[in-house]
């Protein structure tokens, strides 16, 4: 088993759960995923965003994007579908107006990014290169609710590494590739990321689905698909991070329904250094805060004294191989 993925700081005393992921020094492992979180302040009256791992922020692209029509949410048994479409204030008013507020913040800040073309990936990576107080970029390759781009990069290896490649060009920052679950082998995505200079993988975005209004007799939304998240795709976000895990040699971000402490204890045995928890924070919002405390209990509980949490990633594979 590889345990090179995180480096755990000095272990202190027995529940010191502080990792490092691509160069992120974080002090847990549990983040917010890309959209369910805004820009932070939105939920900074629910919980102390500070005892976070890092903050994850919503979808950015170059120029402001309106998104789609409602309706954009519409809930389903176990999950949710949401066809945002990627509404963001663009990069220059994200930089003006938001990064005030997580320059306060004492966690890393990892800006999730997305673009039409290679050079609008390209163009938002070097306008956020010598932005302050950035830690990562996350490259979302896997957008299902938009027209172009987005989702179309992470479902071709040649697609996925010319994204990567342009965006590290343009910047000197960690960068994260977040996967689509819309492929039927992503191990060959995660390969072709890792391959053009992806210091991390993180997995999974959502799962392409739909509904239909039964009395207007016409799909929900307006584009059709949307995308499903929430606990009914874990146990495919599982399999993902377990066959991304056995593939590549990075640190790996797992999500996809997380609602509990038990779930990111699976994908951290399954092969995640870090979680991040998304549609839980709508139903929520202290589920991050307590997903911390569950984990840190499960360390203490499960294990003597000195494990670490760097020793528990991946464990399950080894009960896997006789
Ligand atoms: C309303 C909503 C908006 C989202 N927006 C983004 C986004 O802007 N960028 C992104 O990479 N992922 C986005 N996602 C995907 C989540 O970050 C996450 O990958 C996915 O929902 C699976 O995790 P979950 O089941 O815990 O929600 C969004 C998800 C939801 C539900």
């Amino acid at each position: 088993m590889n345990n090179d993925r995180i480096s755990c700081k000095q272990n202190t005393h027995k529940t010191d759960l502080s990792l490092e992921i691509a160069g992120i020094a974080m002090k847990n492992p549990v983040m917010v995923a890309s959209g369910t979180f805004g820009f932070g302040r939105e939920y900074s009256e629910f919980i102390d965003i500070n005892n976070l791992g890092a903050i994850v922020t919503k979808g950015l692209t170059f120029l402001p994007k309106e998104g789609n029509p409602p309706p954009r949410t519409y809930e389903t048994p176990g999950g949710m579908l949401n066809s945002v479409g990627l509404e963001n204030p663009g990069v220059e008013n994200f930089i003006k107006k938001e990064m005030p507020y997580l320059n306060s913040l004492s966690i890393p800040v990892i800006v999730n990014i997305d673009g039409d073309t290679v050079n609008e990936y390209y163009k938002i990576a070097k306008r956020l290169d010598n932005v302050k107080n950035i830690s990562a970029l996350e490259i979302n390759i896997s957008c299902p609710n938009v027209k172009q781009g987005g989702m179309a990069f992470g479902q071709d290896p040649q697609n996925a590494y010319e994204v990567v490649k342009a965006v590290k060009e343009g910047t000197n920052l960690p960068i994260i590739v977040k996967l689509s679950p819309n492929v039927t082998k992503v191990e060959k995505i995660a390969e072709a990321a890792v391959s053009a200079g992806a210091d991390a993988i993180s997995l999974i975005n959502t799962l392409l689905g739909m509904a239909i209004d039964i009395y207007e007799k016409k799909p929900v939304f307006y584009r059709t698909f949307a995308g499903l998240s929430g606990p009914a795709v874990k146990p495919v976000a599982l399999r993902m991070v377990w066959q991304v895990y056995d593939a590549v040699d990075v640190p790996i971000i797992g999500m996809g329904g997380i609602f509990t402490w038990q779930d990111a204890i699976e994908f951290i045995l399954a092969g995640a250094s870090a979680v991040a928890v998304g549609t839980a924070n709508f139903v929520e919002p202290q589920a991050p805060e307590k997903i911390v405390a569950g984990i840190e209990h499960y360390l203490k509980e499960q294990f003597e004294e000195n494990i670490r949490l760097n020793d528990i990633i991946g464990l399950a594979h080894k009960a896997n191989i006789d």
